[in-house]
């Protein structure tokens, strides 16, 4: 096994760095110049009249204060994120090249459009081949990250049934495997959530669904491949249920990364979905900015209303005109927007550049390859003393598999957390732990199709030595790590409002005795 140290450097905030004190190595203008280029006196009173207390360092200093930090953070440039259901691949540099593009770059949220043809090209594009990928007829891609995507559609499911006069669907039913999300988004869209069971082969209970879908059901949010990452058999029975009784079907595609190329959501019966950029399509979360959510839907009539659901989706969306232009223009009965300006360009040319440098072909080997992966690593560590497969252990999985420590707390005392710490001090990242809420001591694990065949082989070899480890020296483990930057946290300290500095004022606050601390 690989040994690894993370860097340890005392480096200071940049607040207090001593830099250059005596000649600002950045020539602001002084206010005389400013109002020079203002120009009209009514923006005046924008300007200081201090200057801003930024720190002053020459550019070499500042170059590896942050060299410094990034030597003590962990991404997937240096080895593989397996957090299940959030998952990062490997992000190509062709896309980061494109996406970081001074022409894309210096773009204004509010230039005319028609000095941003390329980028609403490309946005147009990417919309039609979201929905192609998904089977939807229509994709906004508005929303700044998944969940965001699916509030936008539990929006959707709102203004359909209003439309249709059912003021008395207050019901979303979401299965009790599915991310916190969506109860939380069907919760602030002022839907009452009505969980469903998991049935012990993995799929969601046939029985207990058809029991809780009734005339107040406004739809049903469900995620195929499951978060157990486990392709949902009954989703077919599923769509049946839920549209036989008026309701709409939302797809929680933060997990099309196994199906890709393979089948689609709308084949499925579902009505209204939502994509993570960020997961499926390689681009950072964040990256810079906010991540995306797009969120698309298939034609179905609003009743007899001239409107169909497509019209419902967030905006603005990308239209192509007869004369081959491109406008940004909101649905006819559109829900509305959900954050400022169109969509989040970064994530959006970045998708768009991976997509187009794999073609159909590639993303469907790409999501072969992610399959094969977690299959893969599955094969590895079944029968590794410690762990065992919860649900139908020998059902194939898809993008992502949940391992139990629980076989190794019971006999050594050694949990999930310590297991995910110890493969920190291995140089891997942790896998999501303690979710899905319904597997004990869960490990989810999603290594997608950028990790190559010794990558899986080491986290595989990582997980058996650990177990191995906690069997021998059960203290060792629940002290990991050891080998990184920062050791075990205190967890409580970590998180609690009283004790985390997000921010440098809330840090001069802290130093001044202004907030409360913890006992
Ligand atoms: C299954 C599932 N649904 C929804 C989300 C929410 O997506 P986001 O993190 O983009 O808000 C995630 C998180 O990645 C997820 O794994």
């Amino acid at each position: 096994m690989r040994e690894y140290r993370q860097a340890r450097s005392s480096e200071p905030h940049i607040m207090e760095y001593e830099g250059i004190k005596s000649e600002p190595p950045v020539q602001m203008p002084s206010n005389e110049e400013l109002e020079e280029i203002l120009g009209d006196p009514r923006r005046r009173p924008l300007l200081r009249s201090s200057p801003p207390s930024i720190p002053q360092l020459s550019e070499v200093e500042l170059v590896r204060h942050y060299t410094r930090l990034s030597e003590m953070a962990y991404g997937v440039d240096n080895g593989p994120v397996p957090l299940g259901s959030c998952t990062m691949k490997y992000n190509p540099r062709i896309a980061k090249y494109y996406a970081f593009h001074p022409i894309i770059q210096n773009l204004h949220p509010l230039q005319p459009e028609e000095t941003v043809q390329g980028l609403l090209e490309v946005a147009y594009k990417l919309q039609e081949w979201l929905a192609a990928i998904t089977g939807m007829d229509q994709c906004s891609l508005h929303p700044a990250a998944g969940a965001q995507g699916e509030l936008a559609g539990v929006h959707m499911i709102r203004k359909y049934h209003e439309m249709l006069g059912r003021l008395d669907r207050d019901e979303i039913i979401v299965p009790d495997s599915a991310h916190g999300t969506n109860p939380a988004s069907a919760s602030m869209a002022g839907f009452r959530v009505i969980e469903v069971p998991t049935g012990s082969d993995g799929n969601v209970d046939m029985e207990a669904l058809k029991a809780a879908v009734s005339n107040r059901a406004a739809g049903l949010m469900i995620t195929n491949p499951s978060t157990l990452g486990l392709f949902e058999q009954n989703i077919l029975e599923i769509a049946e249920a839920i549209h036989s009784a008026g309701g709409l079907l939302y797809y929680d595609g933060a997990n099309l990364n196994g199906l890709l190329g393979y089948a689609r959501p709308g084949d499925m019966g579902f009505d209204i979905a939502h994509i993570n950029l960020h997961k499926t399509f390689s681009s950072p979360h964040g990256g810079g900015g906010p991540g995306a959510g797009p969120v698309c839907a298939r034609r179905v009539p609003v009743g007899d209303t001239g409107y169909y659901l497509t019209d419902l989706l967030p905006g603005p969306i990308v239209v192509k005109g007869e004369d081959g232009r491109y406008r940004l223009e909101m649905p006819r009965a559109s829900i509305g927007r959900l954050r400022a300006w169109w969509f989040s360009t970064i994530p959006v040319v970045w998708s768009y550049v991976y997509i187009l440098s794999l073609g159909a072909r590639g993303l469907r080997e790409a999501g072969e390859a992610s399959v094969l992966a977690t299959n893969y690593l599955l094969h590895l560590i079944r029968g590794v003393e410690g762990y065992e497969i919860p649900y139908d252990p020998d059902r194939p999985r898809k993008h992502e598999a949940v391992v139990s420590a629980r076989p190794l707390m019971e006999e050594t005392g050694v949990r999930a957390d310590d297991v995910a710490k110890a493969l920190l001090d291995r140089g891997f990242y942790a896998p999501t732990i303690y979710f899905p809420l319904i597997v004990e001591e869960a490990l989810m694990i999603e290594l997608t199709e950028s990790e190559p065949l010794e990558g899986i082989e080491e986290y595989a070899r990582a997980l058996k030595e650990i177990a191995e480890e906690a069997r021998r020296d059960p203290e060792k483990v629940k002290n990991a790590p050891r080998n990184t930057t920062v050791s075990r946290l205190d967890l409580v300290r970590a998180n609690h409002p009283r004790t985390v500095t997000p921010t440098w004022r809330v840090h001069l606050k802290r130093q001044r005795g202004e907030l409360g601390v913890l006992k």
